[in-house]
């Protein structure tokens, strides 16, 4: 999948904190966006990885196996602690325990009752018992201050209402030395696949949230909302604001998603 080029200077990318958040390609007050986000994920919630496979012809699979070896999450030695942010039915984490051999200790922390209970059950059945299910507000986490080595979002962060606060959480929430890693969809950097995706977004995936979710306009939103988010450079901006260093990001699939990571130096 391909995002459409925007110029890093557009006015979604250089949005100042007001009282407004973009929802997919309207301006709601702030206060709003969060129940608007939660309806979509309550809608989608059991059709939600089907449509995430249906979407991305897979691709999703390959973007979340580069973020867990970013994460690197070790297989023995001491206590390792990571937090999926945004975790919804628990696609990450479980990668995270296959990779470590159920070494990591994890918990995922979602503020959408559906999403994880569909995650719990994927769990349970699934034989995953180093993961905990947690209904949580990436903006003011409910975890102490230093007590996790890995913080992760995927595809979480633009849905979030106040990025800033849930960036400053995450960065609260870590180590000294802990890593956090965020994947989204970004700006794609590759003229000719943005038309395409311009295409593939507008006419194909609504088109299959009517016809496998039953619900189109959850997933129009999901299209919007990735074009409204702030390109890599000015996101990797946000993480330095935020407090990490050594910040990078890496594109995949020619931008369609990137993996930012930084670390709590
Ligand atoms: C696109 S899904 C991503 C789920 C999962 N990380 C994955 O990659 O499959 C976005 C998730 O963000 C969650 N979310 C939205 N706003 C949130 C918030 N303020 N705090 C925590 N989670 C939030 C939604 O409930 C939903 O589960």
């Amino acid at each position: 999948m391909v995002t459409p080029a925007r110029k890093s200077n557009s006015p979604d990318n250089d949005r100042p904190m007001t009282d407004s958040a973009p929802f997919g390609y309207e301006t709601v007050p702030l206060a709003e966006k969060q129940g608007r986000v939660d309806g979509i994920f309550h809608s989608v919630a059991r059709r939600y990885d089907l449509m995430n496979d249906l979407m991305s012809g897979g691709l999703h699979r390959v973007w979340k196996g580069a973020m867990v070896n970013a994460l690197n999450p070790p297989k023995r030695g001491r206590p390792w602690r990571l937090v999926d942010v945004a975790g919804g039915t628990g696609d990450i984490a479980m990668r995270v325990a296959e990779r470590s051999h159920g070494h990591a200790d994890i918990v995922v922390a979602d503020i959408n009752a559906s999403m994880l209970e569909v995650g719990r059950a994927r769990a349970e059945k699934g034989g995953f018992v180093n993961i905990l299910f947690r209904e949580a507000n990436a903006e003011s986490l409910p975890f102490e201050d230093a007590s996790f080595d890995a913080c992760s979002i995927a595809f979480g962060i633009r849905n979030v209402p106040r990025i800033e606060a849930a960036l400053a959480d995450a960065y609260r929430v870590l180590k000294r030395g802990g890593h956090f890693v965020c994947l989204e969809f970004s700006q794609v950097d590759t003229p000719m696949l943005d038309r395409i995706y311009e295409a593939f977004s507008f006419r194909v995936i609504p088109a299959l949230g009517r016809a496998v979710a039953g619900d189109e306009d959850s997933y129009r939103y999901l299209v919007e909302s990735i074009r409204t988010f702030p390109n890599q450079e000015r996101f990797a901006d946000m993480l330095r604001a935020a407090g990490f260093g050594r910040v990078s990001y890496r594109n995949l699939s020619g931008g369609v998603a990137a993996l930012h990571s930084g670390w709590k130096l």
